[in-house]
């Protein structure tokens, strides 16, 4: 009951599309962000190639974006006073985890553990596109190619559509920033040392009601992340690359063909790596859902319940798609830029070497007991994070993820140090090396808080 079937087909048209870059996006851009947000797809590096001599961190924040850091670094407005939306989105860290935890402990207590991996917030928070499944008109279509699988929205599930109401989630989740009611974080806005800015920006009256104080808080942490430049420098060894300012070594080039090749990696078929037809630097994401059956991982205490699944899009967490099967396991593919400076991987944060994603995309299927847990009777269980029932949405029809057990995978140690060599080139602030006229100055944006 594989849904996706033509995956591949599709898969290369949406691709395409995306690949197109800002003026393909901007038509799927989230309502609510305007021209201004169209342009910053435009990376950096590409300013600094066309000669301005100032790159977008020399642009001030708005009034508004300014007062959205300070809500994003303050941990007064957690049930607990110690935790911010940066205790988890770290600048110093791409804004990912600032730990290897495979989800964060929080709550009011900071001890009640997530259920999943935090994400980067570089480069997708102006790029993502709203939540969309195009469906197969017919059943004709859907073994044909019209069938594409679905893509968008903010978290692992893609439930929110917009970034301000993204932000409400934390602030009341029982296992994040903890808080009750709009009054409990209104009455914190209030108290904060910009208070007096928010009344100016806001208006006098604003915290008259929690709902609007609420509102317009999380209002200002949308423009925060979306005119912050250090959310998308733009400053990899990768940028420079395809700006013609640096060359890849022998190594980051072998393991970019690996990464390319439909017949080994075929990684860029959804963590695209193609310049836009504008000349958008990629994202290494198509923002599509896939299940890859990851396994389940102990270290979650919401796993120690046999029967908690984490489903992904059908949910438990989103609730609102529960009733379509097909949905079951898929999670949206994240972008790999600065993947290398990541302590943990995928969505339950199974991982925490990028060796070890990389080795279990390749061995997923020629040796599966190395990944699975064994049922009662010794039997390797594959793809154990899923109920028995939607194993079967899972990807098996995408290379490397085709092979058969005992067979030979995709890539050999050496292959995967050499990916791993092109996959650090994506790591922003790549100082090249004084090469006389050749020197580029690169914006060191994502050093600052
Ligand atoms: C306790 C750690 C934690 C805190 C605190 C936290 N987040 Fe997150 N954030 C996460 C996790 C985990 C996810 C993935 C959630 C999911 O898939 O359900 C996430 C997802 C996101 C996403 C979606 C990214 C994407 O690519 O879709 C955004 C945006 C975001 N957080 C912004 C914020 C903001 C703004 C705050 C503060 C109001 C905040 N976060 C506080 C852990 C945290
Ligand atoms: C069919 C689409 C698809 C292909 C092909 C694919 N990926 Fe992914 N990738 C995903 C999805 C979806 C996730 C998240 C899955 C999850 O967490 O359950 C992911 C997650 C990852 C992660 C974890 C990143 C993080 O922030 O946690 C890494 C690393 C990664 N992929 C690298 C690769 C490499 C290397 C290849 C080629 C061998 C590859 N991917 C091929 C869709 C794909």
């Amino acid at each position: 009951m594989t849904v996706f079937h033509a995956r591949l087909a599709a898969r290369r048209a949406v691709t395409t599309a995306l690949a197109a870059g800002a003026t393909a996006l901007a038509a799927f851009v989230a309502p609510g962000i305007g021209a201004a947000q169209a342009q910053s797809h435009v990376p950096a590096s590409a300013m600094v190639s066309a000669g301005a001599s100032t790159t977008a961190a020399a642009t001030p924040l708005s009034d508004t974006a300014a007062l959205g850091k300070l809500i994003f670094n303050d941990p007064s407005l957690s049930a607990s006073g110690r935790m911010s939306c940066a205790s988890c989105h770290s600048a110093a860290h791409a804004y990912g985890p600032p730990n290897g935890l495979a989800a964060q402990l929080g709550g009011a207590d900071m001890r009640t553990q997530g259920t999943r991996a935090v994400p980067t917030l570089g480069y997708v928070l102006n790029r993502t596109p709203v939540w969309t499944h195009v469906q197969a008109a017919s059943v004709f279509e859907r073994l044909t190619d019209a069938d594409s699988p679905p893509a968008g929205g903010f978290a692992w599930d893609g439930r929110f559509n917009s970034l301000h109401e993204q932000a409400l989630f934390p602030l009341f989740s029982a296992n994040e920033m903890a808080n009750r009611s709009p009054a409990d974080i209104a009455a914190k806005l209030a108290r904060a040392p910009y208070a007096a800015r928010f009344k100016q920006v806001f208006g006098e009256t604003i915290f008259a009601s929690n709902d609007a104080a609420l509102r317009q808080a999380m209002m200002a942490v949308e423009r925060y992340e979306l005119e912050e430049p250090s959310f998308h420098p733009y400053t990899s060894k990768f940028d420079a690359y395809l700006d013609g300012k640096a060359e890849l070594t022998a190594s980051e080039m072998r393991g970019k063909k690996l990464f390319d090749d439909p017949n080994s990696g075929n990684c860029a078929s959804c963590h695209i790596d193609q310049v836009g037809a504008n000349g958008a630097h990629p994202l290494f994401t198509d923002f599509q859902f896939e299940a890859l059956g990851v396994p389940r991982n102990p270290e979650l205490r919401a796993n120690r319940d046999p029967d908690y699944y984490d489903e992904g899009l059908c949910g438990p967490v989103r609730t609102d798609k529960a009733s379509n099967k097909s949905y079951c396991g898929l999670f949206k593919t994240p972008t790999l830029r600065n993947v290398a400076t990541r302590e943990v991987f995928f969505h339950n944060g199974r991982f925490h070497t990028l060796r070890d994603a990389l080795r279990f995309y390749v061995e997923r299927d020629t040796a599966p007991q190395k990944w699975y847990s064994k049922d009662a009777r010794g039997h390797v269980v594959k793809f154990d994070d899923l109920p028995a029932a939607v194993r079967d949405n899972v990807d098996t029809v995408d290379e490397p993820l085709t092979r058969k057990a005992g067979g030979k995978p995709a890539w050999n140690a050496r292959d995967i140090d050499d990916v791993i060599a092109f996959l650090k080139t994506l790591d922003d602030g790549y100082q090249p090396r004084a090469q006389g006229a050749k020197v580029v100055k690169v914006s060191a944006a994502l050093k600052r808080p």
